[in-house]
Formats: structure tokens, sequence, C-alpha cells
């Protein structure tokens, strides 16, 4: 078999997206997302909601992605699942549904890592475009609404998790602030929105203070709660004159002690290749403040398109990819594990 015409349908369902899409080797046939407006009033996901959008979903949102893709159910070589880490209820439907198509196909099935997949997302290729993903090893800071991770790449599947999270997730402090402002759920996008007009130094929040690579935001959003508390105490109008600039502050310190701790992590390997993934990394302050940094150290940067960063099936396939390509196939009694950590050359079980 041509490995470059090799088809993988990918299918991730760990949180609130239902998503497909189809690779032809590495190319990108179609990447399909169904978001779910139902968790917008509750600042956050509420699984149980989730789980059923994916199982209304799943179905239509597969069939378009083969639509778009031009190719027929049969013509698909594997089938690429998300395994973890994520929302139990939700991973089960995208899980069962993966099963169910590579039975009844009889193409073998692949088990996907999220949080390597949201790396790898660096290896699609767009047709149409320029392909330049990057070389070994490299640095990912992977930031999302669930993690965030800085992780040493020294292949497909040789990662290193060299510090993330003690508590809140980057992505979850952008959302957790939003609520505070009362905007709806994902408020990553709108804080970035209204920052753009905003003053990052109008507000100064404190520099979470923790060892070595990890970070720690949940006192970040402590202090804005606070700061917002007694704002209004002797201004009720408080949030609305000063939304701009509550959200640009907020954006600095959060975007600041990203950069910081990757400065540290290329400090410490002499890595100068940093890459970053995830949702997060669809914000602006981010991406300019990486630009900036790459100037100042020599770093050569890869940035992700939108449509990478966030939840998406593209990724699924393309790590589903490299494992058919390594002939790494799944079992059919695996289940679905809500925390799945890889440590520097194995998924851990
Ligand atoms: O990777 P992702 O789609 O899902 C998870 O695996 O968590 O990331 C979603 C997170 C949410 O917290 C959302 O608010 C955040 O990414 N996000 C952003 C932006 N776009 C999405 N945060 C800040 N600025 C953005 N432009
Ligand atoms: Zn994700």
């Amino acid at each position: 078999m041509d490995e470059l015409n090799v088809k993988i349908l990918g299918i991730e369902s760990s949180c609130d997206d239902t998503c497909a899409a189809v690779l032809s080797g590495t190319t990108l046939l179609s990447n399909v997302v169904a978001g779910q407006q139902v968790h917008r009033d509750y600042g956050g996901v509420v699984p149980e909601l989730a789980s059923r959008a994916h199982q209304q979903n799943i179905v239509p949102v597969v069939d378009i992605a083969l639509k778009k893709a031009g190719i027929k159910r049969e013509e698909i070589d594997a089938v690429a699942l998300t395994r973890g880490p994520g929302l139990m209820g939700s991973l089960l439907v995208g899980i069962s549904f993966a099963k169910a198509l590579s039975l009844g196909l009889n193409k073998p099935l692949i088990e996907v890592n999220h949080m390597q997949a949201h790396i790898l997302s660096h290896f699609i290729q767009t047709p149409g475009e320029a392909y330049a993903p990057p070389s070994f090893p490299f640095l990912c800071l992977t930031v999302s609404g669930g993690h965030t991770q800085i992780v040493l790449v020294r292949d497909y599947f040789d990662m290193e998790v060299l510090g993330e999270t003690l508590d809140d997730a980057a992505g979850e402090a952008f959302d957790k602030a939003a609520k505070i402002l009362t905007l709806p759920y994902p408020g990553g996008p709108l804080i970035d929105a209204m920052a753009d007009a905003g003053n990052p130094s109008a507000f100064s929040f404190p520099i979470p203070n923790v060892q070595g690579l990890n970070f720690s935001f949940s006192g970040l959003k402590t202090s804005f709660l606070y700061l917002i508390r007694d704002g209004k105490i002797n201004a009720p109008d408080f949030v609305k004159t000063h939304i701009h600039d509550l959200c640009a502050s907020f954006q600095h310190r959060i975007v600041s002690i990203l950069v910081d701790k990757i400065t540290k992590a290329s400090e410490q390997t002499g890595v100068k290749q940093i890459a970053i993934a995830g949702g997060v990394a669809a914000n602006s302050g981010l991406r300019k403040a990486l630009q900036e940094s790459a100037n100042k150290y020599d770093w050569k940067i890869y940035i992700p398109k939108m449509q990478y960063c966030t939840d998406n099936a593209a990724m699924i396939a393309i790590t589903g990819y490299f494992k058919f390509l390594r002939k790494e196939f799944a079992e059919y009694d695996l289940v679905p594990k809500a925390r799945f950590e890889f440590s520097s050359s194995r998924i851990k079980e």
C-alpha cells in the first residue's frame, strides 16, 4: 500500500466537540467539528449534556466528513479514536461508534492519546499550503481547557512532559475569568477579542510562585475575583467601564506566565524549536508574545492554523496515521481513560 494514499478516519469526542476528519497520508481531506451550544449558560461543560449531544451528532458528523473528503466508508484503511484523557461519557460515544464502524468495515482500530494528538497536529498537511512541520527535537507548549503542559518531543511517540499545571489549566483560567465577567462559555476567545482594545498594564496580577517548569493558575482566578469584588464596592459599573482593560491585563498575565516557562524550558534543554498547541494556542496575545520571544532568543516557532488548535479530529487522524505505519492497532476491549498520561517513550497505562 502506498503510504501517501492511506486513508484514516479520525474520531474525537473527549469533551464538548463532536469531530470527524479524513486524511490521505498526512494530507487533510476533511475536518468537521460540531460544537455544543448547550453549555453556554453554564460557564463550563456539563458532562451529561455533552455525552447526549455527542450521541446525536456523531453519525451526521462522520457522514459529512466522508462526503467532504469525497470517499466512501469502504475506502477507509483504519479508524482512529480518542481514548482519553477526557470526560468518560463523552469518550464512550466516540469509542463505541469507532469500534462499531471498524468491526463493520473490517478495518483496524487505532487508539490515540488526545494530548499527543494536539502536539502531532503540527504534522497535518493542508492542501495547497506549504508543508513545514517541526523537526525533532522540539518543545511543545500544550495549552487547552483541560491541560497546560510543556513537552519535550524527541520523536512522534517519544515525548516527555517537563512541566504541567498543578491546578487549573490556562484555558480554564480564561473560562473562569469570563464567567466572573458574566461572559458565556467558552470565554477564552471573548476575552481575547476584548483584550485587543484594552491596556495590558491597567491592572496587575501576581505571578504564581511555582518551582521548575510547572504552572498554577488557580490563584490568578481568585485575585481576579477579588479585584472585581472590590472594584464594584465603589463603582457598581466597574466591570462594564473597565471590561477591555480587565481582559487585556488578565490575558497579559497568563501569557507572560506561559512564555516565561517555555523560555526556561528552552534554556534548560537547549532546544530552540518551540511549538504551541491546544485551544489557547489560538490566543492572539500568546501568538504575538511568542513571536517577540522568537526574535529575541532566535527560536524557530510553530503556531498551528486555528482549525488545528482547538479540538478537532484531524489531529486524531494524523496520530492514527503514524501509528498505522508502525502497525500499532488497538484491541476491541479497549475502554476510555479519563486520565491518560504519557511518559518518556510510551503512553502510561
Ligand atoms: O483544546 P480545546 O479546544 O479543548 C480542550 O481540550 O480543552 O481548548 C479549549 C479551550 C477553552 O478553555 C477556550 O476558552 C480556550 O481553549 N480558547 C482560548 C481561545 N480560543 C480557545 N483561550 C484564549 N484565547 C483564545 N483565542
Ligand atoms: Zn484538546
